[in-house]
């Protein structure tokens, strides 16, 4: 592979570590160059083009007045002003809807900036099962839907067993937002989801909540040992109206890598089939 060829490859695995995975247009665009449509035009027609002198502004020694700036966008809020403002926000959410509504305007978590669109649930809120998952991936990012990837088919499989499907489950995410290029959210970017998690369990009011992995087991029951100690598990999860159960297991994801560890989770699918029966 030519130098050349090796660069161009090691900037598109920056590019995609970044987040940025999809085209937005068939050319190129230097966006560094100084008039882009000028630029543009020499390229078309070289003998038509404007001396660099003009093109850049300076005509006849005066000053061009400069085009009107688009305002960039405001900067998000500091991390705890971010995580105060959802508290506030996410407590005044009557419904659902209304916490959809919310997250939708929701502007303290920068996510919402690089991600196309809310992932904010699938499945049936008035199900007695609720799945929470970490953050949406690319193809929940780009449908509106969580786990609707190779894991959500997982997920779907492992439901089916024990008589689940979206109709009487319901699946949300921690993180509603897809991180650039799948990247774990950060503690502060959870810090400020949280109050919004915390409220859809509350409004949707599962009997049994089931923790997907161990990002959402650590963050919703607040423990610190690794998901290969805690599943299987049952904890008290308080929802702020009242005390329902909640079993943490692997996450789907991790099971596509190490199908071994089905045997497992199938044990813990079994305990949530025990608890629904009971
Ligand atoms: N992984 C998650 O944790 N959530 C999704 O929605 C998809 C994949």
């Amino acid at each position: 592979m030519s130098l050349d060829a090796r660069a161009a490859r090691a900037l598109l695995a920056f590019y995609l570590e970044a987040g940025a995975d999809a085209l937005v247009g068939e050319q190129p665009v230097d966006r560094m160059a100084d008039e882009p449509a000028a630029a543009a035009r020499e390229a078309e027609n070289p003998a038509q083009a404007k001396p660099a002198r003009e093109s850049s502004g300076l005509r006849h020694g005066r000053e061009r007045p400069a085009p009107a700036a688009t305002p960039p966008a405001p900067a998000p809020p500091p991390p705890e002003v971010a995580a105060m403002a959802a508290r506030e926000a996410a407590s005044g959410a009557k419904t659902l809807d209304e916490l959809r509504a919310l997250l939708e305007n929701f502007r303290g978590c920068a996510l919402h900036a690089t991600a196309t669109q809310l992932v904010f649930a699938d499945g049936n809120p008035r199900g007695r099962v609720m799945f929470v998952g970490e953050a949406p991936g690319y193809e929940e990012d780009l449908s509106g839907r969580p786990f609707v990837g190779r894991s959500g088919k997982l997920l779907d499989r492992m439901m089916e067993a024990i008589g689940l499907d979206r109709e009487s489950a319901y699946i949300a995410n921690v993180v509603p937002w897809r991180p650039p290029g799948n990247r774990t959210p950060t503690p502060q970017e959870t810090a400020i989801c949280l109050p919004f998690i915390r409220r859809q369990i509350e409004l949707a009011d599962p009997d049994i909540l089931v923790c997907l992995g161990q990002p959402s087991t650590q963050t919703l029951l607040g423990t610190r040992e690794g998901i290969t100690r805690t599943r299987g598990r049952w904890f008290k999860y308080d929802t702020g109206s009242r005390e329902i159960r909640a079993l943490a297991t692997l996450h789907p994801a991790y099971l596509l890598r190490q199908p071994l560890q089905k045997r497992l989770a199938w044990r813990d699918f079994l305990a949530i089939k025990k608890a629904l029966a009971g």
